[in-house]
């Protein structure tokens, strides 16, 4: 088969991150500058208090990258040495590490048919040594949260969300990230709401949470400045900050934008028997999903993925195509077949408010084109 390209799709442009927003962005970097205001200045107190508003959250504390929002929403929740922590194995390193480095243990358990947590399987992971466990709101689509706060109700354990790719995504009008003790987001420049760089935050509604949160984001320091516990260097920077508060009213725009590609993806590829899609926007009044990804099963996926890149059409393994459990150093010593079975299938199509219309449509008329002629 000879590929003809049509129409180039890169999964994720991140120079068009930049030059689609560069005048305002450089304006945002000039008035910051001027007023030297990098750590920990007004523009981060204002975007800490704009996104709380945005998730109905009382409070939020701009960290470094989600991957330290979760370690440090762990050990403000007091997390110990030795207890265990339930997470999906479906979702990035990330998740366990920050269990890992907060001196827990990773017990990661299979995801259902819609990709996400696993209700039943986390009941079934529950020890007398569990602490706490973390639901991922993968892809935008917030998980079972009423099975997982029963759960976690019945046996006295913590809720987590991470909610890195989860912003604005809402369960029956509850925003992701405010169903447990704390909710994490990633501000990494392909999010939902990213800035030019790393950055994260953590949302609560517990004020001793957050005075936690606080200390160990700023090497352990109280409000006055001196030093009340040990801590980390983990600060949102105040630039980024500028930026994400900036770019934080344009959201609701941003989502309804990936709603509308995600439609129709599934109008185009709805009936291809190759493919099982996620379910689409307008499928469960309960949950309003912000398609971070657009992840879909493909049958004979490893095809597929390398003609789609021949036509010049970006997609993505999640994870480089191995669940959490699956890397042997982690010595996560656990068999989990749904999931091990789910990633030989798993594709990432592109998903992005670059993507104009006609991206959506060249990326499912290459999909139809590879079906029909294998
Ligand atoms: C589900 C999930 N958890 C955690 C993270 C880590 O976020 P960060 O890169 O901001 O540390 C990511 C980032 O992609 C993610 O997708």
């Amino acid at each position: 088969m000879t590929p003809t390209l049509a129409r180039r799709v890169p999964f994720f442009d991140y120079r068009h991150a930049f030059l689609s927003e560069e005048e305002d962005l450089v304006r945002i970097f000039r008035d910051v500058g001027r007023r030297g205001a990098f750590i920990l200045q007004e523009d981060l107190a204002r975007f800490e208090t704009n996104l709380a508003q945005v998730v109905d959250a009382q409070f939020a504390v701009g960290v470094g990258n989600a991957t330290d929002g979760l370690h440090l929403a762990l050990r403000a929740a007091g997390i110990q040495p030795g207890d265990e922590v339930i997470f999906p194995s479906h979702t990035m390193a990330a998740t366990a590490g920050a269990i890992y480095f907060a001196g827990a243990v990773p017990v990661p358990v299979e995801c259902g048919p819609d990709h996400l947590i696993d209700p039943e399987a986390a009941a079934a992971a529950v020890t007398p040594r569990t602490r706490a466990i973390i639901p991922v709101h993968l892809n935008g689509r917030t998980c079972a949260m009423d099975e997982l706060a029963s759960i976690a109700a019945r046996h006295g354990l913590i809720l987590i969300e991470d909610a890195a790719q989860a912003l604005g995504s809402r369960h029956r009008g509850q925003a992701a990230g405010t169903f447990g003790a704390a909710g994490v987001f990633s501000f990494y420049p392909a999010k939902l709401l990213g800035c030019l760089g790393d950055g994260g935050a953590v949302v609560t509604n517990d004020r001793v949470m957050f005075e936690r949160l606080c200390e160990l984001r700023d090497h352990g320091r109280g409000t006055g400045g001196e030093i009340v516990g040990w801590g980390l260097n983990s600060r949102l920077d105040n630039l980024q900050a500028a930026i994400l508060d900036w770019r934080l009213s344009a959201l609701p725009e941003a989502v309804e934008r990936r709603r509308d590609l995600a439609r129709l993806y599934e109008q185009r590829l709805t009936g291809l028997e190759e493919l099982t899609l996620p379910p689409g926007p307008d499928g469960d009044p309960d949950r309003y999903d912000v398609f971070q990804n657009y992840e879909v099963e493909a049958y004979d996926r490893d095809r597929l993925r390398d003609f789609l890149q021949a036509q010049g059409i970006g997609t993505l393994l999640p994870w480089g195509g191995r669940a959490v459990h699956q890397c042997e150093r982690f010595q996560l010593r656990a068999s989990l077949p749904s999931t091990e079975s789910l990633f030989e299938r798993l594709l990432l199509l592109p998903m992005n408010t670059s993507l104009a219309k006609e991206d959506v449509h060249a990326v499912c008329d290459a999909i139809e084109g590879f079906y029909r002629s294998t």
